[in-house]
């Protein structure tokens, strides 16, 4: 088979890579003439990837901004981003600007799979019309899927080929045509009903991860201000071997997804004169999370008689999680732009984001961000990165906990502890 791919980033890349070790000879397309050009030298943008991976099957893809190449190809998935307006309404021009270049190379007997995040019924109610203005019919003439991608990059055990894809197709011919494309590639696919089932089980997935995070990042708060440690009662919840899932607090919520996908919903909701407060109330608590750890900061530069003003800060991780370059919609940015107002002299430390063009800002290698540093604070804790040597030499605020459980095993055997109290409690964010 030839597959043609819309979009070669986070999502579009290990698509093009599964299909063509699986033997399958692959046109990607991207509109950013750099990247397809980076690939056709065998170099990879995605940690996932690494060059090599790519270079092995560099033969079965043919990288382009041509999209007229797309009418080689038997079938075609869109994977374009579905970011979100400045006034956070969906913004589906990437979507439709990359249906329409399908359209316009849209020949009878192809298949065509649309993987971007978005709202329930978008692929009926804004792929299809665009696809079908050929006048090629859908279901009779074209085959149309919708199935969410849920790569998790950075995550070493679960990837393309070992996570069950979710296939909603126009017709049942439409659905059976994806799910023979993506047994190609993947060891399970879990057939749905219809294109809507498939686009709201992705959006569910995400809220479910949204709202969970909320919740323990408003506890979190509320333990702070309680004066005890919020990751003890996690750990002491989760030996509940049933009907409890572990979330962790952090510094806020980043990425393409979570951050954004949510909100397509409650805008198509909004349509039908319904609100999803749930969605809301995450955003909300989600998004100024970040300013509760710039007040964390705050405190942990009061404690040694300092102002923010003139501070020398070093922050460790600006990437939205561990392993990855992403820093879209990352919290490190919140709280480095609100400690740079506030006056801080700012230094970042992350292998995976060489510079951050916007702050003037470029990575610093560790011990030279550590030198002379007020405060270090550990937004995002990348493997390989010896956390609790930087909180035993620099005053510290770990916001992903990840200094904790050493601290914990240094502490004396629990015979000989006293009573905890509550008002009494082992600092847990700011380790000196
Ligand atoms: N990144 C993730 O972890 C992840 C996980 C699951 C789902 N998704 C979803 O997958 C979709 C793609 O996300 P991503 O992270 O791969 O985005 P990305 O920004 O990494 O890659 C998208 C690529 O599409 C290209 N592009 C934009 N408009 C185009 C067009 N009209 N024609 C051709 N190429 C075009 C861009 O140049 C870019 O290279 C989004 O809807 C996202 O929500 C992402």
């Amino acid at each position: 088979m030839t597959i043609g791919i819309v979009g070669l980033g986070y999502v579009g890349l290990p698509l093009a890579v599964a299909f063509a070790e699986a033997g399958q000879r692959v046109v990607g397309v991207d509109t950013n003439a750099g990247r397809v050009n980076q690939l056709r030298a065998g170099d990879s943008y995605i940690e996932d990837i690494p060059s090599e991976r790519l270079q092995a099957v560099a033969s079965r893809i043919e990288a382009t901004t041509r999209t007229s190449r797309l009418a080689l190809c038997d079938a075609i998935i869109i994977a374009v981003p579905t970011p979100l307006t400045a006034n956070r309404e969906p913004e589906l021009g990437p979507l439709v600007g990359a249906s329409q270049a399908v359209a316009d190379a849209l020949q009878a007997g192809q298949l065509v799979v649309l993987e971007s995040t978005t709202y329930p019924g978008t692929t009926r109610e804004r792929v299809l019309p665009i696809l079908e203005e050929t006048g090629l019919k859908a279901g009779r003439d074209f085959h149309l899927a919708f199935s969410p991608e849920r790569v998790d990059p950075g995550n070493e055990v679960h990837h393309l080929g070992n996570t069950p894809k979710i296939i909603g197709g126009l017709t049942p011919a439409c659905r059976d045509r994806a799910e023979a494309l993506y047994g190609l590639v993947c060891e399970q696919v879990v057939p749905v009903s219809s294109p809507e089932v498939a686009e709201m089980a992705k959006l569910l997935e995400n809220i479910f991860r949204s709202v969970n995070i909320a919740l323990v990042n408003e506890l979190a708060r509320l333990a702070d201000r309680m004066d005890f440690d919020i990751r003890e009662v996690i750990d002491a919840a989760a030996t509940k071997p049933f009907g409890f899932m572990r979330f962790d607090p952090g510094p806020g919520m980043g990425g393409h997804c979570l951050p954004v996908d949510p909100f397509y919903l409650s805008w198509k909701a909004r349509e039908l004169d319904f609100a999803t407060e749930f969605i809301e109330l995450a955003g909300k608590v989600n998004q100024s999370q970040p300013y509760f750890c710039v007040e964390q900061a705050e405190r942990a530069l009061n404690l040694q008689g300092k102002a923010v003003n003139g501070a020398k800060i070093a922050v460790l991780g600006v990437a939205y999680k561990p392993g990855v370059g992403d820093i879209r919609e990352s919290p490190a940015l919140k709280i480095l732009d609100r400690l740079q107002t506030l006056g801080a002299e700012i230094a970042y430390h992350d292998p995976f984001v060489p510079e951050l063009k916007a702050y003037r800002l470029q990575h610093t290698e560790l011990e030279q961000a550590l030198d002379g540093a007020d405060l270090a604070l550990i937004v995002t804790a990348h493997p390989g990165i010896d956390h609790d040597h930087i909180a035993a030499t620099v005053p510290t605020v770990d916001f992903r906990g990840v200094t904790r459980r050493e601290r914990a095993a240094a502490r004396p055997p629990a015979t000989d502890l006293p009573v905890p109290r509550v008002n009494q409690p082992e600092p847990m964010e700011v380790a000196a």
